[in-house]
C-alpha cells in the first residue's frame, strides 16, 4: 500500500532558540489622532489630501485609532504570543517644527508605548523614520536639503535620551529607497516629486541622516542594538543570455547595491554611478564614512522578487531606461491582491547572499507579508492565502539559515490592518481585520495560525 505522507507541519522549535518573534506597524499606518496633542503635518498627511494621490482619498487622519487603543490591541498582541513589535515614531508628534521646541506630550505618548510593551513582556523595536517627515521640513526642502540629516540627528538624539533607558533596539529608517525613488522619482508616494536626479540626492541625504544618527544612538544607548531596514528586491534574469544576466546585475545596483553597498563600507557601486552620469548625487568628502557606520543588525523587508531582461540603454532620467532593462511580468505565477509574485526562494536566495557578500552580525527580518481581498464570513477571516504565505517565507528563512545567514527574528507585517499609503484602506495585510468604522479587531486565520504556532499547539 502507498502511504499518504503529509508535509510536517512548520515548528517553532526548528528556529534558534532566541529567535526573536514579532509583528510590525508604522506610525503613519495605524495612530490616527493626526491632529491631536500638538502634533503637526507630515508631508504624508499633505500628500494624502491632494486630490487623486491615494485611493478613495483615504488618509490616516484615524487609521487604527491606535493612539487611543495601544493597550488594548497590546493585549491582543501578547494573546497571539509575539515576544516582540516593531513600530515607528512620528517626527512631527515629538517636534512639530521638524527641530527644536520638544512637544512633550508626543514623547510621553511614546514613553506610555515603551511601558505598555514591557509590561507585557514584548520587546520593543522601534523605527525613528518611517516615512513621515514633518511637513515644515518638506518646505525648506526636505530630503533635498542636506540639513535635514542634522535634524534627524536633533530627533535621534531627543528619542534617544527620552526611551533609551528602556528601549534598546533602534533603526534609523526604514526602506530609504522606496522615500528616496517613490517619493522623489516617480511620485507615487510623499512628498510626490518625479526628477530621478533628485531621488538619488534624496537617497544621499537619508544615508547619511543614518549614517550620522548612528553614533547618536551609541552614545545615549550604550547597550542598543542599532540598525537600518532595508528593502531588497532580488532580481532574476529573464533567461540565462549574457545579456539578461548583465540588465540583471543593473537592475540589482538600482534597487539593492546603491544602498546595501554604501550602508555596509563599500561606497556607491562604481558600474551605476558611471551610468547614472549626470544625475549622480552631490556628495561631500567623509559622507561615505558616517554611511558606513557600523551595524549591530541589518533589517530585510521582503515581499516579492523582480525578474527583468535587457532592453537598449536610453538617455532618459528613468532608472530601467538609462540602465537597459525591463521588468518582466511572468504568467502563471501565484501573485498577492498587489499583484506581487509569491517568490519564497527569492528570500532564502538573498538572506544566503547578504550573508556572504555584506558579513553582516545579525539580520533580521523586519516585515514580510501579503496582502489578499479578504472577506468576512459570520465574524470571521479565513485567509488561508495570508497563512501559506506566511508559511513559505518562514520555511525559506528556515532554509536561509541552514546555509548560513544569521538570521535571529522574523517580524510579520502587519499586526493590523492599515493605512496601506497610496493604496489606502483597500490594500490590507494584517493578521488582524480592522472594520474601519466600528474600529473593531477581528483576528484572521492568519493570526490565530501564529497564536498556534508560536504557542506549539495545534489549530
Ligand atoms: C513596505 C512598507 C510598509 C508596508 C509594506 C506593505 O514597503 O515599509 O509600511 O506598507 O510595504
Amino acid at each position: 500500500m502507498t502511504q499518504v505522507k503529509e508535509k510536517p507541519a512548520l515548528l517553532r522549535q526548528a528556529f534558534p532558540k532566541n529567535f526573536v518573534w514579532g509583528t510590525a506597524t508604522a506610525s503613519y499606518q495605524i495612530e490616527g489622532a493626526a491632529n491631536l496633542e500638538g502634533r503637526s503635518p507630515s508631508i504624508w498627511d499633505v500628500f494624502a489630501k491632494m486630490p487623486g494621490k491615494v485611493k478613495n482619498g483615504d488618509t490616516g487622519d484615524v487609521a487604527c485609532d491606535h493612539y487611543h487603543r495601544y493597550e488594548s490591541d497590546f493585549d491582543l498582541m501578547q494573546s497571539l504570543g509575539f515576544n516582540a513589535y516593531r513600530f515607528s515614531m512620528s517626527w512631527s508628534r515629538v517636534l512639530p517644527n521638524g527641530r527644536g521646541q520638544v512637544n512633550q506630550k508626543g514623547v510621553a505618548f511614546y514613553d506610555r508605548i515603551v511601558d505598555a510593551l514591557l509590561a507585557r513582556g514584548i520587546e520593543p523595536y522601534v523605527t525613528l523614520y518611517h516615512w513621515d517627515l514633518p511637513q515644515v521640513l518638506e518646505e525648506t526642502g526636505g530630503w533635498l536639503n542636506r540639513d535635514t540629516a542634522d535634524a534627524f540627528v536633533e530627533y535621534t538624539d531627543l528619542m534617544t535620551n527620552a526611551l533609551g533607558d528602556r528601549l534598546k533596539n533602534w533603526a534609523t529608517l526604514n526602506e530609504p529607497w522606496c522615500s528616496a525613488f517613490l517619493g522623489h522619482g516617480v511620485g507615487i508616494h510623499a512628498p510626490g516629486k518625479t526628477d530621478f536626479a533628485a531621488s538619488l540626492q534624496a537617497a544621499h541625504h537619508l544615508l547619511l541622516a543614518h549614517g550620522q544618527a548612528m553614533p547618536i544612538i551609541r552614545q545615549n544607548v550604550p547597550d542598543a542594538s542599532a540598525g537600518i531596514v532595508l528593502n531588497p528586491a532580488p532580481v532574476y534574469p529573464a533567461s540565462d543570455s549574457s545579456e539578461d544576466l548583465a540588465a540583471a546585475h543593473r537592475a540589482d545596483g538600482f534597487q539593492n547595491r546603491w544602498y546595501f553597498d554604501p550602508v555596509f563600507g563599500k561606497g556607491y557601486p562604481e558600474d551605476l554611478w558611471q551610468a547614472y552620469g549626470k544625475h549622480a548625487p552631490k556628495i561631500q568628502d567623509g559622507d561615505l564614512e558616517k554611511i558606513a557606520a557600523p551595524l549591530d543588525y541589518i533589517g530585510i523587508n521582503y515581499y516579492s522578487r523582480t525578474v527583468v531582461k535587457a532592453a537598449p540603454i536610453q538617455d532618459t532620467p528613468f532608472p530601467w531606461a538609462l540602465l537597459g532593462y525591463e521588468h518582466m511580468q511572468l504568467e502563471n505565477v501565484p501573485r498577492t491582491f498587489f499583484d506581487w509574485e509569491v517568490y519564497p526562494q527569492g528570500l532564502t536566495d538573498f538572506l544566503v547572499r547578504l550573508q556572504n557578500e555584506y558579513q553582516p552580525k545579525s539580520i533580521l527580518i523586519t516585515e514580510n507579508g501579503a496582502t489578499y481581498q479578504d472577506q468576512l464570513h459570520n465574524s470571521q477571516i479565513n485567509d488561508l492565502e495570508r497563512t501559506a504565505y506566511f508559511e513559505q517565507h518562514l520555511s525559506a528563512s528556515l532554509k536561509a539559515i541552514g546555509q548560513g545567514a544569521k538570521l535571529h527574528g522574523y517580524f510579520a507585517w502587519s499586526f493590523l490592518d492599515n493605512f496601506e499609503w497610496a493604496e489606502g484602506y483597500e490594500k490590507r495585510f494584517g493578521m488582524t481585520y480592522v472594520d474601519f468604522q466600528t474600529q473593531k479587531r477581528i483576528v484572521k486565520h492568519s493570526g490565530r495560525w501564529f497564536q498556534a504556532f508560536l504557542g506549539e499547539k495545534s489549530l
